[in-house]
């Protein structure tokens, strides 16, 4: 019996020390990855994302090329820079989705494996991955966000509506503005829904660079020229929290006196949970980074070590050029119920 046992100890011992090995520091063998982000001051939950995937690649062993760019131009400078230290892989959110193609060509004659992150890059075929959440589900999570608070599906309305979309140029925008847009278009069409602006193509509603200033002088010409007589604006659907925060900033520059606005958001930064918490904001969309970033790691991992990394979409991820294969996650609807699972 207590030779059973001995062996049995041993046994655990080895498995723990094996188990130790796979998750030690030293998993990334010191293997340098560059990770180049979007600039933070422009908006957008960049800071947090870039800082929490850092630090995830950190302790899984890798030496990062940690970059956050300063403009579109600034970032194909920064990827120039990477290839030329020759990592074992490329991290890359782009900052304009369209103006990265020859610089990625690059990568790919170099033979250094490229992982978009969050956002699908143009006019290229040097992806080897694309990990993000669902961009669609974004959107057509804040249309049934709308459709059940406002009891859409049991009649209800008419209800004065407006959409502010993101920046063209990232291949987001049009997802997540798509997802909202197409869910409420049949009430639209029933007249639940009315659009008084009429802004209703991409085109109309898109914010150029997802600037919040921008955002806000749009509304604020939508609330001066069509709810300037005591019209309510019952919904906004604002693709991110910073067009959000401009919708609100836009009601009380132009003193809007209408009705509470049921108003969207997307990323749960620290200024949208404080109006959900409010009452001024109803809901936010969370994509935690941390789920992103566990992907983005093993990912790497596996491209690091020639094997396959795991992927849950090989069909629907395309750009001009190629098929990419993907790990989407699912984002979750944050209001003010459950505002305590954000962690940002
Ligand atoms: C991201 C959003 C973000 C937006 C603005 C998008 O590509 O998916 O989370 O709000 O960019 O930075």
């Amino acid at each position: 019996m207590k030779r059973i046992m001995t062996i049995f100890l041993l046994l655990c011992g080895l498995m723990l020390a094996a188990f130790a090995a796979g998750c030690g520091q030293d998993e990334g063998e010191g293997k340098t990855v560059a990770l180049l982000f979007p600039n933070p001051s422009a908006g957008g939950p960049w800071q947090y994302i870039g800082d929490t995937c850092n630090k995830q690649m950190q302790e899984a062993g890798y030496k990062t090329n940690f970059q956050f760019c300063s403009s579109p131009e600034n970032q194909v400078q920064q990827l120039r820079e990477a290839i030329a230290e020759n990592p074992a892989c490329i991290v890359i959110a782009a900052q304009d989705t369209g103006n990265l193609g020859e610089a990625l060509a690059e990568a790919k004659e170099a033979g250094i494996p490229v992982v978009a992150y969050d956002r699908v890059i143009m006019h290229t075929d040097a992806i080897s991955y694309y990990a993000s959440f669902e961009n669609s589900s974004v959107g057509e999570f804040m249309a049934r966000y709308v459709e059940e608070k406002l009891n859409l599906k049991g009649g209800a309305g008419p209800f004065n509506i407006e959409f502010l979309a993101g920046d063209p140029a990232d291949t987001n925008a049009p997802q997540f503005y798509g997802g909202a847009y197409d869910y409420l278009k049949p009430y639209i069409d029933k007249g639940q829904l009315v659009v008084r602006s009429g802004q209703v193509s991409f085109q109309d509603v898109a914010t150029p660079g997802w600037s919040g200033e921008k955002a806000q002088s749009r509304m604020e010409d939508i609330l001066r020229r069509y709810y300037s007589g005591g019209e309510a604006l019952n919904i906004v659907i604002a693709s991110n929290d910073d067009l959000a925060a401009g919708v609100l900033k836009a009601q009380r520059s132009v003193g809007y006196s209408g009705p509470a606005t049921l108003l969207t958001g997307q990323d749960a930064s620290s200024e949208a949970v404080e109006n959900i918490r409010t009452g001024r904001q109803a809901m936010t969309i969370y994509k935690d980074p941390a789920v992103l970033c566990t992907k983005i790691v093993r990912m790497v991992k596996a491209m690091v070590e020639g094997s396959q990394p795991a992927v849950n979409d090989v069909t629907n991820i395309r750009n001009d050029k190629i098929t990419i294969p993907s790990y989407l996650c699912i984002p979750v609807i944050v209001d003010r119920e459950n505002l305590d699972i954000v962690k940002n």
